[in-house]
């Protein structure tokens, strides 16, 4: 996720339009108010789309967008300074702001360097101290770790004591490598500070694994326990410059070649587990370390395979949390990191991410390096038999329940339908009606009906939730929805082959429609980055694609990359054309109809008021249609054309 569709994922247009002073009334899936923009207002004409994030004015302005475009246009300032005034409101991280300085890099390397002489360090301890010896018995005989294994992930030994490390480090007479400071050893995390003062060693007589990043780069350790009453069991690096534990994944430097091969990645849930399925042979595994899964984390994986399996501890958190978010915590505001594991949070990823979700059952309470233990090709099985996940939740809140009767068929509809109607694709949509339907075996029809008064699905006592509850009621879904993926593939095609551009531009001319511009896209990034892409053809001194990326302004750039990353359509120029000039079309007609819709419940509801202002919208809805139709030659124009 881009941290601009986490800030729009985290901040509801409502509440800045309400704090902006607009007045507004549901109406359906919209919300209706006083445009703020424009003073002339004697007609509701501002409507809200909560479900978006969009607005847009159908009166005087005539203008509409997402929330960075109503920021930018209520305060007048620019889509960088718009972007990180919602990012603090949304507590969300800029990263990508504030590139680097030589300086900063080079101390970085530092850093890594100091981190890559720990690993050194503990390593030695391990193999070769009596202080390590238990420690070393403990990885070979209780678990079944071979020598080469524990050398290809470079585990280690922390001695016990309280200044191993902070005196290697910082002895004068250190006979290897550069002396580091000690507030560089609290930088990286290997120090502690003492309340009285004067540091001593984070990590004491613990198991050390390294932790790196995908490109094997050393970012910090993870430490488990060898006496039983050290708590916690595992202590992790604590948040530093190198070791951000939501976008780093356990063992991808080693597993991403594997994943790649395998096109599937497998994710486990501790670091014992990546190593001894990998030691069995199955390398296409990784772990977060102790957090639920990000959507970054995705994201990193999605640059290798969109085919996720999350083998998940049985009856642990990992497979509570799947489940949890079915019941009260099915609301997207909430800021705990932690819902981002609950189906709807997959769902949602799995959507957004294009990505295939997959959940795999570790059967008889086994972890997984108790399972491939037991039997390695037990594992391939298993992960062969993953599910996706609404079939994994149907299974698993079905499991030893009565099936025939009828109130638990109908408790188990209401939990499992919201799930299935917050599915972006309308195959997948009725092919898990279907598949829920033969197994409570209902009549398919009857499961509309299913979030029934017998079995009302639970509210929070807040806004979020409740328009998320209205939402589902109204057994609609959103003409939008599928609207960021077009404008983000056609946007990605475009960004890849600016030279296109000029060509479709002409298409859609000699078919008399409006060449592309910025009001097609929604998303005010995306906006952007066109308006980028359109200076790029005006200008010889650079190559298009290189003028973009120069003059890409760092609020964009996270999504820059994400374009750049979405799965590009290939062939000929001809088809390529022939593809963007369909998403064009498509965006086009879409917020069209949708304007329509919004103007006819508009007139419908001045008109039951008795008010003249039905004559406005009337007009504007009669030009609406006149585009519409207009939209549909073009294309019955366009498809002759391509015919010819
Ligand atoms: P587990 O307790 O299941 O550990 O925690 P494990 O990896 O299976 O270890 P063994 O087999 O008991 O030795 C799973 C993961 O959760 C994180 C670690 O990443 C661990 O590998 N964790 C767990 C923590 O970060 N801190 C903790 O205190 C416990
Ligand atoms: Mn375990």
């Amino acid at each position: 996720m881009t941290s601009i569709d986490d800030i729009k994922a985290r901040i509801d247009i409502v509440d800045l339009a309400s704090e902006a002073g607009v007045k507004l009334r549901r109406s359906g899936r919209t919300q209706t108010g006083f445009c703020p923009f424009h003073s002339n207002t004697r007609t509701p004409a501002f409507v809200i789309w909560p479900e978006t994030g969009t607005w847009r004015c159908f009166g005087e302005c005539n203008d509409g967008g997402d929330i960075f475009k109503f920021v930018m246009k209520k305060e007048g300032i620019d889509f960088k300074e718009a972007l990180q005034r919602l990012a603090e409101r949304a507590g969300v991280q800029l990263e990508d702001l504030h590139p680097q300085t030589p300086e900063q890099k080079e101390e970085n390397q530092r850093l890594r360097n100091l981190l890559e002489e720990a690993a050194t360090f503990y390593r030695h301890a391990l193999l070769n101290t009596p202080g390590g010896a238990p420690a070393l018995e403990y990885l070979l005989k209780k678990r079944n770790l071979a020598a080469q294994t524990i050398e290809n992930f470079g585990l280690g030994y922390a001695p016990a004591g309280w200044d191993a490390v902070l005196t290697h480090f910082t002895a004068r007479s250190k006979p290897s490598g550069p002396k580091y400071s000690e507030q560089e050893l609290m930088d990286v995390g290997l120090l502690a500070e003492r309340d009285s003062g004067g540091y001593y060693d984070k990590f004491r007589n613990r198991i050390m694994i390294p932790i790196r990043d995908e490109n094997g780069r050393m970012t910090g350790f993870g430490g488990r326990i060898l006496d039983p009453n050290d708590i916690p069991k595992f202590m992790n690096s604590p948040q530093t410059v190198l070791f951000d534990k939501g976008r780093l994944l356990y063992g991808l430097d080693r597993a991403r070649k594997p994943i790649r091969a395998a096109d599937q990645v497998v994710i486990v849930e501790g670091y014992l587990d990546v190593i001894a399925v990998h030691q069995a042979g199955y390398e296409n595994v990784v772990s977060p370390m102790g957090t639920a899964l990000t959507e970054d984390q995705l994201k990193l994986l999605k640059k290798f395979t969109r085919k996720i399996v999350l083998a998940l501890d049985p009856d642990t958190a990992g497979q509570k949390a799947v489940l949890r978010g079915l019941e009260a915590a099915r609301v997207s505001m909430d800021h705990e990191e932690e819902l981002r594991f609950d189906a709807h949070g997959l769902l949602r990823h799995e959507a957004r991410l294009q990505a295939d979700l997959r959940v795999a059952n570790m059967p008889d309470g086994l972890d997984p390096d108790e399972i491939v233990a037991r039997d390695p090709q037990e594992w391939a099985s298993l992960i062969a038999a993953a599910k996706p996940v609404v079939e994994h939740v149907l299974d698993t809140i079905s499991a030893g329940q009565d099936l025939n009767d009828p109130k638990v068929k109908s408790e188990i509809a209401a939990r499992i339908i919201p799930l299935i109607e917050d599915l972006p694709d309308p195959v997948e949509r009725d092919s898990y009606r279907q598949m829920l339907a033969r197994r409570l075996k209902v009549d398919e029809r009857t499961l509309s009906g299913a979030v029934s008064p017998a079995a009302p699905v639970k509210r929070l006592p807040n806004k979020a939730s409740q328009a998320q509850a209205e939402k589902k009621s109204s057994q609609t879904l959103p003409a939008a929805r599928g609207g960021r993926i077009v404008e983000t593939s056609c946007l990605a095609l475009l960004l890849r082959r600016p030279d296109l551009l000029p060509h479709l531009d002409r298409r859609l001319q000699e078919s008399g429609l409006a060449a592309i511009s910025g009001t097609d896209f929604e998303y005010t990034d995306h906006q952007l980055i066109l308006r980028l892409i359109q200076q790029s053809l005006e200008q010889d001194e650079t190559e298009q694609a290189h003028y973009v990326e120069a003059h890409l302004d760092e609020s964009l750039r996270d999504t820059y990359s994400s374009l750049l990353a979405e799965r590009a359509s290939r062939g000929a120029d001809d088809r390529l054309l022939d593809e963007l000039i369909r998403q064009v079309l498509q965006i086009r007609q879409q917020t069209l109809s949708e304007g329509v819709n919004q103007l006819r419940f508009m007139i419908d509801d001045a008109q039951q008021a008795g008010q003249m202002q039905a004559t406005n919208y009337l007009q504007q809805m009669v030009q609406y249609g006149r585009m519409l139709n207009h939209l549909d030659e073009a294309r019955r124009k366009l498809i002759e054309y391509r015919r010819r």
